[in-house]
Parts: C-alpha cells; structure tokens; sequence
C-alpha cells in the first residue's frame, strides 16, 4: 500500500503540492489526471524518492519514503519501476542491453542463462522478441515504450510508476499499451500509478483517479463518478459544458450507469403523458461498462412529475 498524507513540496517560493492525501492499494491501477503544471510529476518523482518533501509522509508497505537514508531508498527504489513520456532508452545500447541497464546498476549479471531467460521472458511479455539486438532508433515510439516497460519490471518490481507513458503515441498504439498495462496488472499483479493529462487512458484502465489541480487533489474516486457527474473544475478541464440550455422550463440532468437505462425517456413520455426536448447527452466507455448523462427539458408544471417518477425508476438526478 502506498500512503501519501499531507505531503507538501515547494520549488523557493512556488508551493507545487499543497498537502497531497491519497491511497493506492496493492494490486490497483491508480490514476492521477491533470492539466500540465498541476504537479502531477513530481507528486510521483516524490514517490519513489527522486524528489524530496518539506512536508506530510509518504509511506510505501508501511515503510517511510525518505532521503535521509540512501541505502534504505535505493532498496525501496527497487521495488519501482518507472516509464517515462520519452521512453529514455540509451541510444547507443541494443533492446537487450537497455532491458539489462537496472541489472548493471545493481551489479548483477546480465549474460547468465538465468539473466538471458528474464530479459527474453519479459520481452516476449512485451511483444518484442523478435527486436532483441535493434536499436531504439529502429524502433516506433509504440515498440520503444514497450522496451522501456520490460526494462522497468526488470527487477521484479511491486509497484510500476507511469509518468504520461503514452503522451507521445497516437491513439491506436496509446490503446495497445495500456492494454499491456493491464495485462501486466493482473497477470504480475503490479500495482500501477499512471499520470496523465489524457481522460482515455484514465477511462480506458484506471480503477480510481485523482483529479489534481494547483497542487490539490480536488477530486477522488471512481472514472465513471469523475467524469460522468464532474465537479465544475473537472468540467472545465474536460472542456466540457453542456451548451446553452433553454431558460424556459427547468433543466434535468439524468445519470444512467448502462445503455439499458435509455429507454427510461420513452417510457416516462408515454406513462406521464408529457412533452419534453434532449438538450444534451453523452455516452462513455468505462472499462466494460457504459455510462452516460442526459439533460432534458420539462415545462415547469411537469417537474415535480417527472422527479418523481425518476426517482421510483432509480435514475439519478440534479435540477440545473
Ligand atoms: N525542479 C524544479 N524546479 C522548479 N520548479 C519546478 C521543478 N519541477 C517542477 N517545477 C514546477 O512545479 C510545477 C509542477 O510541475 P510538474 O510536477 O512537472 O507538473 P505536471 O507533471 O503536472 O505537469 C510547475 O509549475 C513546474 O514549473
Ligand atoms: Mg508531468
């Protein structure tokens, strides 16, 4: 379990994390979203030590995240592997090679058979066996990034540490990734903190978000109770607004939590015998799940009507 309480950091007299408070089970594929500056990164370089805090605890199975002891860090770094936007390979090393690099820097052997047998294993789990003396410059940003994972679980860590992975690859290839994120969650059941500016690969893998703003996580929980009932910040960050809306009438916003909820509107015009216009809807992929939001239109007199019955069918609502 990784514990963040309070944790504050400062760069002179910029305050860039302002008393962070999460908590990312074992096993969980945790997100942490935000617009660029938020302090996404180094809330994670505090993480696994490359960054120091002035302030709060960061614990990691129990165990305190500290500068002060170097050899308990390096030990506790090993538990972490990270990626990065730009993969960092070494240009100069061949795919094994840069697979082997935490290897060498632990002073262990990387040429064994038992060594051999690990490199090559873990680039069969990425799909790159076939790449093992290439260079990166031969590779795409989708192979490099693959690459630089196999590196990262190199030495068995618990935990793997995302930091915008798949900023830099198209959509198709971010999809490909993220699904070997996932596989490498469950098969190995790492636990997994992916950063990210992007909502896709929240929605696409994450279990539980943050929604971190100026420092502050201004919002906690499930994807789909993130982005289908956003508060107005994550609204404004997923440049999100519901248009214009009628000023006659009143407006009702309706959450469904699958696809078979849409009939709900007919069957509500037909039973109440009432008119009513679709303002605004959206329809999301969570995961397995689809989850959508519906603002509809409803004369004044037929509000109390039309709660009402929303409320009996176990439709979630919000008057705006
Ligand atoms: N080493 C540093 N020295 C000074 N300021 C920094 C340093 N690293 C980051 N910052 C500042 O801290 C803020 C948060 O940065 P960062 O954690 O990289 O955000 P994000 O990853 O969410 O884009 C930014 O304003 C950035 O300029
Ligand atoms: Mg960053």
């Amino acid at each position: 379990m990784i514990k963040l309480t309070d944790v504050k950091k400062r760069f002179g007299d910029l305050e860039v994390l302002k008393g962070i408070s999460i908590t990312i089970n074992d096993g969980e594929i945790y997100g942490i979203i935000g617009q660029s500056g938020a302090g996404k990164s180094t809330l994670l370089r505090c993480i696994n030590g490359l960054e120091s805090y002035d302030g709060g605890t960061i614990t990691v199975d129990n165990e305190l995240v500290s500068i002060a002891d170097q050899q308990k860090l390096h030990l506790m770094q090993k538990k972490m592997g990270m990626i990065f936007q730009n993969f960092n390979l070494l240009n100069r090393l061949n795919v094994y090679d840069n697979v082997a690099l935490p290897m060498k820097f632990w002073g262990m052997k990387t040429k064994t058979p038992e060594a051999k047998e690990k490199i090559l294993g873990l680039l069969r789990l990425v799909g790159l066996e076939d790449k093992v003396d290439a260079r990166p410059a031969e590779l795409s940003g989708g192979q490099k990034q693959r690459v630089a994972i196999a590196r990262a679980l190199v030495l068995d860590p618990e935990i793997l540490l995302c930091d915008e992975a798949t900023s830099a690859l198209d959509p198709a290839i971010t999809r490909g990734i993220l699904s070997l994120l996932q596989e490498i969650n469950e098969k190995m059941g790492i636990t997994i903190i992916v950063v990210t500016h992007q909502m896709e690969v929240v929605k696409q893998i994450c279990q539980r978000v943050s929604f971190l703003k100026d420092g502050t996580v201004l919002a906690e929980g499930k994807p789909e109770e993130l982005f289908i009932r956003p508060i107005k910040e994550v609204k404004t960050f997923l440049q999100e607004e519901s248009g214009l809306l009628p000023e006659k009438g009143v407006n009702i916003q309706l959450f469904f939590t699958d696809k078979s909820s849409d009939p709900i509107i007919t069957m509500m015009a037909r039973e109440l015998g009432i008119d009513f216009s679709i303002c605004w809807g959206k329809l999301e992929d969570f995961r397995s799940n689809v989850f959508g939001s519906l603002v509809i239109n409803v004369d004044e007199k037929d509000k109390e009507k039309v709660l009402d019955y929303l409320t009996a069918e176990n439709v979630a609502w919000e008057v705006l």
